[in-house]
């Protein structure tokens, strides 16, 4: 089976949007699954949050940010071209209910993620308090697609260039120590920032779950690549989540087990680079 692509755009330097022809795949999705797809016969299996889903139109949208070899990859793919392997919807999806206020929280391409659950925790009838951030402006993603869906958002930029000066997690312990009753946190971005925002959040007892991107392979809890430690027990991340309560999550084991393979993914990369340009499709 191949999956069509209808739509791709850059959005900000390094980080593009791709929207699939998947019916089967909206038709199931819920905030806060993922999908694996593959470019090719010979490609690698990556997962990437689904963004955005339309029932009506059949379609997935993903948004990645270009990492190394197969995201650099997936830049050359045009409108009309076909992805040979799209699978999903994967992942328990985010426990979305009425609870009262919830702040989501999205550092760089987290912010991605976070678009579906605040859209779908405002549909269940929560306040939704958004909190984005970038490493300046021109990185930001989905601003006007998060101001419609939140009813109170809030920029950071680590340099300034928009909003507050400073990380995301300045705001969060803003609005913690203000009156504001929050109910739930959602912190989604790189590992750092969700562990910087789990241990902001930890001290004021208010429920925080964070998305953990660790290396997948099946996606089906067979492998056990996505193995993380959570309250000291093990899970895996693509059965079990990708979503965690945030306290217990052992997140320097994930940024350890991330590491595991980067000098086989840099001489990936360097091998599409130094073959083709970094433009071609041959491996
Ligand atoms: C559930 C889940 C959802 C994700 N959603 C998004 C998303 O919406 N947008 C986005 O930009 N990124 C997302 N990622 C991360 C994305 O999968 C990696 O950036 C991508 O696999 C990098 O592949 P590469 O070949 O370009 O880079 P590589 O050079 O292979 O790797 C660069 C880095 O990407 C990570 N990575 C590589 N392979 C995998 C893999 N199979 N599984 C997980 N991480 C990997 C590692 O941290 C690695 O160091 C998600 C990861 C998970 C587990
Ligand atoms: S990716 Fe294989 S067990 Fe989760």
């Amino acid at each position: 089976m191949s999956y069509n692509i209808l739509e791709t755009r850059n959005l900000v330097p390094d980080v593009h949007l791709m929207k699939v022809e998947a019916p089967d795949i909206a038709k199931a999705a819920k905030a806060g699954q993922f999908v694996i797809l593959r470019i090719d016969e010979s490609g690698e299996r990556i997962p990437l949050t689904i963004a955005d889903f339309d029932v009506d139109e059949g379609s997935i949208t993903v948004i990645y940010q270009v990492m190394g070899k197969t995201t650099r990859q997936l830049t050359t793919l045009k409108t009309g071209e076909i992805l040979q392997d799209f699978v999903g919807p994967l992942g328990t999806p985010s426990d979305i209910r009425k609870i009262g206020t919830v702040l989501m929280v999205g550092g760089g391409v987290g912010v991605a993620p976070v678009f579906p659950q605040a859209r779908a925790y405002r549909e269940a009838g929560n306040h939704v308090i958004s909190i984005i951030g970038a490493r300046n402006e021109a990185m930001l993603i989905l601003e006007d697609e998060m101001a419609e869906v939140s009813d109170e958002l809030y920029v950071a930029t680590d340099d300034g260039s928009k909003g507050h000066h400073g990380f995301v997690t300045d705001i969060v312990k803003d609005i913690l120590d203000s009156d504001q009753q929050v109910d739930r946190i959602v912190i989604i971005g790189p590992p750092i920032m969700m562990k910087v925002g789990a241990g902001v959040t930890a001290s004021y007892g208010v429920e925080t779950l964070v998305s953990l991107n660790p290396i997948m392979i099946d996606g089906t809890g067979m492998c056990g690549g996505c193995r993380v430690s959570v309250g000291g027990e093990t899970k895996f991340a693509c059965v079990d989540g990708p979503e965690f309560n945030a306290a217990g999550v052992d997140f320097d084991l994930l940024m350890s087990r991330l590491s595991l393979y980067r000098p086989q993914e840099k001489q990936a990369l360097e091998n599409y680079n130094t073959k083709c340009g970094g433009d071609c499709r041959c491996h």
